[in-house]
């Protein structure tokens, strides 16, 4: 139970906050470093660091590029390192072979940043669309996204990540089914120790823009996602299906978007009590960045105020593109 406030003046709620140090003492929230996982874009080539125009500071990088990435990263005390893959509409198919290719681009900078860096967690993204060539995560059949035969291709997508020497795996498709026929696999092929974190709560998202140009699927994507992400006008069934992924084998499960989603990340961690993290996505991060740029914002305040904010939510940590730029600011100490 709360304890009845005095009446002022006995209580002024303002004395706590009259100094920075009795505002530091008093501070309920703090973000670390070890709240981070970092996004990055890996592509073909080699020296290669291509901007992403709707993500200022953000790079595609070259598979040597995202090991010295890595290594920065691990410096710096990041605890994850998130590949996604951009992959360009030739190598894009109806069968979505490549996804499960050991030599594909996301599992050669697997095996390269864990032969560098093998102090860093390397997550992976388990979805069809950036090898799709209509740039669904599922297979799409007669106009329909179709989830069995999709599970099927997450299953083997899934091993090749593993293989690779993956940390995390991070099924983001909303497939039915996938966390169970991905645990099972993993199990069965000697993979005990790799964890997933579930893209439990995915929402049909329109701040999904500036990702869908840095991997390369906006030209490719017909129609949109919604018979399969999340409604965003829905709340319970956020926790139906987080509760569904943990029953099946998720270690550790996702809200996405963030911002926008704070409410659905406080239900989660205080129904289920598990791991659990928000990805601040694209489309948030172009947002503050545009509005830096135009020095409408302070940005390196509202990326700190932000991040914190997902602290304060009931995040356990965030999926952000800001990760090296705060981890930077965090280095001499939580904020
Ligand atoms: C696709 C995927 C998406 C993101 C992560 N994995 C986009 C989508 O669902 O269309 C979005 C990340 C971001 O916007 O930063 N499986």
């Amino acid at each position: 139970m709360r304890p009845t406030l005095a009446p002022f003046p006995a209580t002024r709620l303002r004395r706590n906050r009259a100094s920075a140090a009795l505002r530091d003492l008093t501070q309920e929230n703090r973000l670390t470093v070890k709240d981070l996982i970092w996004p990055v874009f890996v592509r073909e080539g080699a020296g290669v660091e291509e901007p992403v125009a709707s993500m200022p500071g953000v790079n595609r990088l070259s598979v040597d590029r995202v090991v010295k990435a890595a290594e920065g990263a691990a410096r710096l005390g990041i605890p994850a390192i998130c590949i996604f893959p951009y992959t360009s509409m030739e190598a894009r198919t109806e069968s979505c072979e490549m996804a499960w290719s050991p030599d594909n681009i996301s599992n050669r900078a697997i095996r390269a940043i864990k032969a560098a860096v093998p102090e860093i967690a390397v997550m992976t993204d388990i979805a069809l669309d950036p090898y799709n060539i209509n740039g669904h995560d599922g297979y799409v059949r007669d106009g329909e996204i179709v989830n069995d035969e999709t599970v099927e291709a997450l299953v083997k997508m899934a091993l090749a990540q593993a293989e690779a020497g993956a940390d995390i795996l991070g099924p983001s498709d909303m497939m039915d089914g996938r966390i169970g026929a991905i645990r099972q696999a993993l199990e069965a092929a000697g993979h005990q120790k790799v964890t997933i974190l579930s893209y439990a709560a995915k929402y049909a998202s329109a701040f999904y823009g500036p990702f869908r140009d840095a991997v390369g699927a906006s030209a490719a994507l017909k129609g949109d996602k919604k018979t399969y992400q999340m409604n965003p006008g829905n709340s319970d069934e956020a926790l139906r299906l987080v509760e569904r992924d943990l029953a099946e084998g998720a270690d550790m499960v996702m809200v996405k978007p963030g911002m926008p989603y704070l409410d659905i990340c406080r239900r989660v961690k205080e129904a289920f009590g598990v791991p659990t993290f928000a990805y601040q996505v694209s489309g948030e991060y172009a947002m503050i960045r545009a509005a830096a740029q135009n020095g409408w914002i302070d940005g390196e305040k509202v990326m700190m105020e932000s991040l914190l904010g997902f602290k304060r939510a009931g995040c356990d940590g965030i999926l952000t593109y800001f990760a090296p730029e705060a981890a930077a600011k965090l280095a001499n100490g939580a904020y």
